[in-house]
């Protein structure tokens, strides 16, 4: 399988006299590993500055693995995929956690029983680095700042295009697969967690991050989040979608992980913060809710946006937390923000 010039940039979003232009893809719309290429979401809104390095990484990767830095729910995780989708790369996604070893990613010995005879035996099972190796696939490795060090350590052969030994597996040798690329997502820069916030991330060892093309990612810009809002839900009124998007920004400017964050005096600081995911369930249910409010006479919540704000995010946090996030929405939404239980108790 090669990559070829057969997908219009216009699948990207891209307008004017460059849309025509043909970007590389797998042309085949039937190659055999098709059910590794992730979703297409059609309302996916890609920055360019995200985008051409990305797809420069995965045309022509020079030796070099990918890493993608940013905070929560910024979209690092949903830009490759959605980029692999539109290449139709196969891609094999895997969550990274404390106590994950090499075997869970390379392969290990289990039991497999035989369909008809019932008959047990030991054989070697691939991992998803071991296939993603072999078949020529992204290995996406999300939340990788939570891996044991050691274990990314372990992986620097494989970032370095050298071949994997499974030496359980008979010493099976693995050459990686020229489609093969090593991608991670982080939420911190490997240096550890210098905000308290993303508990459980580790340290990662200098040696293991030379490996890596670094790419910051940072959350959409106002006009780029109501976009994707107003294309996710066109049913919506534009000016109360923007008004959502001052808030989730108004929460965003005190939330302690924030490096811009604008804190007046007194203020502590918020340890939640809205991701464009919880900016879009937001919405989603204020909107399910609100349509139900008006047609309904006994509809049980006095102010439909505060119950899906809770919903979506303020019910994780502690009441003074819950207060400081209610007050941003109701100055923002100002007369709209009528009865919230939060803001005037006793509503
Ligand atoms: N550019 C975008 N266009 C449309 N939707 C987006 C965009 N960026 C993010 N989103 C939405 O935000 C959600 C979260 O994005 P994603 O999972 O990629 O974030 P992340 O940076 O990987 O977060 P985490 O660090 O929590 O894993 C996506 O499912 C998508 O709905
Ligand atoms: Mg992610």
């Amino acid at each position: 399988m090669n990559l070829t010039p057969c997908v219009p940039m216009s699948a990207y979003g891209v307008t004017g006299n460059n849309a025509g232009m043909m970007s590389p893809a797998f042309a085949d719309e039937n190659h055999p590993l098709l059910a590794l290429v992730p979703k297409h979401n059609a309302q996916f809104l890609f920055r360019t500055e995200l985008r051409m390095p990305v797809m420069n990484f995965l045309t022509a990767s020079g030796g070099d693995s990918l890493a993608l830095v940013g905070p929560t729910g910024a979209g690092k995780t949903s830009v490759v995929e959605q980029i692999a989708a539109r290449m139709r790369y196969p891609l094999r996604k895997v969550n990274a956690h404390s106590r994950m070893e090499m075997p869970e990613l390379i392969g290990q010995m289990s039991l497999q029983c035989d369909p008809v005879t019932g008959d047990q035996q030991t054989v070697f099972a691939h991992g998803p680095l071991a296939l993603a190796m072999k078949e020529g696939s992204i290995f996406l490795l999300d939340e990788a700042d939570f891996l044991d060090p050691a274990v990314m350590a372990g992986l620097n052969a494989v970032l370095e295009g050298g071949a994997l030994v499974l030496a359980e597996n008979r010493g099976e040798v693995i050459v990686p697969h020229p489609n093969f690329r090593f991608i991670i997502t982080c939420n911190t820069r490997g240096q550890g967690d210098e905000t308290g916030l993303y508990t459980g991330t580790l340290s990662q060892n200098l040696a293991s991050w030379d490996r890596y093309r670094m790419l910051e990612v940072s959350y959409l810009t106002k006009e780029e989040e109501l976009a994707v809002l107003q294309a996710t839900l066109p049913q919506v009124d534009a000016t109360i979608l923007s008004t959502m998007i001052d808030v989730a920004n108004g929460v965003r400017q005190q939330f302690i992980g924030n490096p811009d964050q604008a804190l007046q005096a007194g203020q502590s600081g918020l340890t939640v913060t809205f991701s464009t995911r919880t900016l879009l369930r937001w919405a989603r249910i204020a909107t399910t809710y609100s349509t139900a409010a008006s047609r309904q006479a006994n509809f049980p919540f006095a102010c439909p946006l505060a119950q899906a704000l809770r919903e979506s995010l303020t019910n994780r946090t502690d009441k003074p937390m819950r207060l400081v996030i209610h007050t941003i929405a109701k100055d923002k939404f100002g007369a709209a923000w009528a009865n919230d239980p939060v803001v005037a108790p006793g509503v």
